[in-house]
């Protein structure tokens, strides 16, 4: 039994849109937490498809404004979306294994990358006013 990802004020960035992504992003991966097996396919393909915008604007953020600190952002970007995409094949293929368990361990990750990466980063956009 683990709890239910889910969203928290401790991860709010006060940076609007990056507040908004974030929180889409945990609000499907809470879908995709409590999808029955028949569900589960599509409701990670979900998260991958808005995973793979949300990682996209952030790393396109970054190369427009040239943040310091960037490459490792960008990187964990790549590893995670290159592990839910290689869980949305599996899950397709019918082996549902991997996808649950990232979707028991992904909120953690989360959680710690928005204090990680993306803080510094709404800080820094901040200073270049785009909100
Ligand atoms: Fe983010
Ligand atoms: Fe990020």
């Amino acid at each position: 039994m683990t709890t239910a990802p889910q969203w928290t004020e401790a991860m709010r960035l006060d940076h609007p849109s990056m507040d908004t992504m974030n929180q889409q992003l945990m609000d499907l991966l809470a879908r995709a937490h409590a999808a029955d097996d028949a569900q589960l396919p599509q409701a990670w393909a979900d998260l991958v498809a808005h995973t793979a915008l949300h990682f996209g604007q952030e790393d396109r953020w970054m190369r427009e404004t040239a943040h310091g600190h960037s490459d490792t952002h960008v990187m964990a970007h790549r590893v995670v979306l290159n592990l839910l995409r290689e869980g949305l094949m599996q899950a397709r293929a019918g082996d549902l294994a991997p996808v649950r368990r990232m979707a028991r361990e992904l909120g953690a990750w989360f959680s710690r990358h928005t204090q990680s990466c993306d803080a510094p980063l709404a800080l820094h956009l901040r200073s270049h006013a785009i909100h």
